[in-house]
């Protein structure tokens, strides 16, 4: 193939909970050539979530293989992709060896909730109340830091790391970065403020981390290595591919994937949102230049650092489970052959037939923070069939999404005019139109919903000068956008949301 100069392009590593991509646009913003593997899930005991970190660096190099290769063949040099960038699943946390590289454990995924107990006991301790004016999270199995803590109570070989000073500790992005720089041998270990903000030890104004908290969870600094905190679009800090297809590609774009799916939404400006339904849902809420902390139960976090006067944060609403529900109704309880049915299985039914599904798989996240919530189907009887427990499945998200917005509204003293949406259960019309009648706003569904890849393709690019700046964004990806507006009468809205919600209280309280 030959070089056509006219072309460039820039690649995008999507790491997700479920799946490895990587992704290849233009400068249009249109994506030419992708590449998916799906990676395998290990859930040793019940609660217990994780990930081999060697087999997701061998997803993503394949991914990249394949995805060139993709590329190619339409006539494109793999020359023409000037950068790479990074999106990746959040908290996720992963140790190995520093000198060697070598993982001393599975990566413990956000979802999994083996800390509860030791959560439970921080709670306890003095200053626990103080940590979120520090770094926007409550404490909860969610972020980075219980983990952390938990590997040292209970695996050996990684207190040893600890006593020795060989522990590094990082989440995905640096896990990632550090590999496909070569390891050891370069020692590229860096994280960019949006997922360093999910660890609990960075400081939401400085985005430094920050003694106070690292006191708080009594760990010595001198004894575990902490990626520096950079940038999230930065011409050096990432370093380049040292192996594969791309050699020597830079690396100029890192985002967690949340921060990426509203920058490749285009949620520059304070006042916009956006929300993803991937494996968990994301609403994220752009504040401007200043974190809020939230006293509504939603979190303080960053919504992407581009460098001096052009850095904002975001008020965020998390759900653990989302299209992990959809997938939880196909693979363990066998109701239709593939998640792409259960749209088509929920329409079957005219409405939830009274049934609510409170899918607190991994306990209950924003705004509840119930840790010890589990799965419950409240308002069962003879009546209720399959499709008004899928139809229910999907009314989960909207329902949790509805009392997001309600908090966001309580925080911001402000009422979001529309949501713009993306992610796999975005797909399906009903859900969507459920969300727009549920939160009584038009929900903004864009044509081209790889939005998270196109974030961190777009830091990686704006480091590089494929864009120049945010304002040439402004026409990708606006033609073919389907709006749905709410078409329920709020009575009848309000009135399943106050069903939901007493659902939620009778989900409490059902820890081992
Ligand atoms: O905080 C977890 C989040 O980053 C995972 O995203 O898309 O895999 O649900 P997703």
């Amino acid at each position: 193939p030959t070089d056509d100069s006219h072309e460039t392009f820039v690649g995008s590593i999507d790491q997700g909970t479920t799946s490895t991509r990587f992704l290849i646009f233009n400068r249009s913003g249109e994506p030419v050539a992708s590449h998916q593997i799906e990676f395998k899930q290990y859930y040793p005991q019940s609660g217990w979530h994780e990930h081999d970190p060697l087999e997701i660096i061998s997803s993503v190099e394949q991914c990249i293989e394949g995805a060139v290769k993709d590329l190619e063949n339409q006539g494109h040099a793999k020359a023409s992709i000037k950068a790479v960038g990074i999106t990746n699943q959040r908290e996720t946390t992963v140790v190995w060896n520093h000198e060697t590289g070598e993982p001393l454990y599975n990566a413990i995924v956000w979802t999994d909730t083996r800390t509860q107990a030791l959560v439970r006991k921080l709670k306890q301790r003095l200053g626990a109340d103080k940590l979120q004016e520090l770094c926007g999270l409550p404490l909860s199995t969610y972020p980075s830091v219980g983990k952390l803590l938990w590997l040292l109570a209970n695996e050996p070989k990684v207190k040893d790391a600890y006593e020795k000073g060989n522990l590094a500790f990082g989440t995905i992005d640096s896990w990632l970065v550090y590999r496909l720089n070569g390891g050891p041998n370069k020692n590229v270990f860096v994280s960019d403020p949006t997922n360093a903000s999910r660890t609990m030890f960075m400081n939401l104004r400085t985005l430094d981390y920050d003694d106070q908290l690292i006191d708080f969870f009594r760990l010595d600094p001198r004894k575990v290595h902490f990626p520096k905190i950079t940038r999230s679009s930065d011409r050096e800090a990432y370093g380049r591919l040292e192996s594969g297809v791309l050699k020597g590609v830079p690396i100029t774009g890192c985002l967690g994937d949340q921060s990426a799916a509203l920058v490749g939404q285009k949620g520059f400006s304070p006042g916009l949102a956006k929300n993803t339904y991937g494996t968990g849902c994301f609403l994220l809420y752009n504040v401007g230049e200043k974190p809020v902390f939230s006293s509504h139960g939603l979190l303080g976090t960053v919504a992407y650092d581009f460098g001096e006067g052009n850095r904002m944060y975001a008020l965020e609403g998390s759900i653990a489970v989302a299209g992990s529900s959809v997938k939880f109704l196909v693979d363990n309880w066998g109701f239709v052959e593939s998640s792409s049915r259960i749209s088509q299985l929920a329409s079957t039914v005219e409405d939830n037939g009274g049934v609510v599904f409170v899918t607190a798989f991994s306990g209950l996240f924003a705004p509840y923070w119930i840790d010890d919530a589990r799965g419950t189907i409240y308002g069962i009887t003879a009546y209720t069939n399959r499709g008004h427990v899928a139809r229910a499945t999907l009314e989960a998200t909207c329902f949790q999404t509805k009392a997001i917005l309600n908090a966001m509204e309580k925080d911001s003293s402000r009422k979001l005019a529309a949501l713009a949406v993306d992610g796999g259960m975005s797909n399906s019309d009903l859900t969507m139109q459920t969300q727009a009648d549920l939160i009584q706003i038009p929900v903004l569904r864009p044509q081209m919903r790889e939005t998270t890849a196109l974030g961190a393709a777009i830091a990686a690019g704006l480091a590089v000068g494929v864009w120049e700046s945010l304002d040439e964004l402004k026409s990708v990806n606006v033609e073919g956008r389907t709006d749905f507006t709410p078409r329920m009468p709020e009575a009848k809205s309000r009135e399943m949301f106050e069903r939901w919600e007493k659902a939620v209280q009778m989900s409490r309280g059902w820890s081992a």
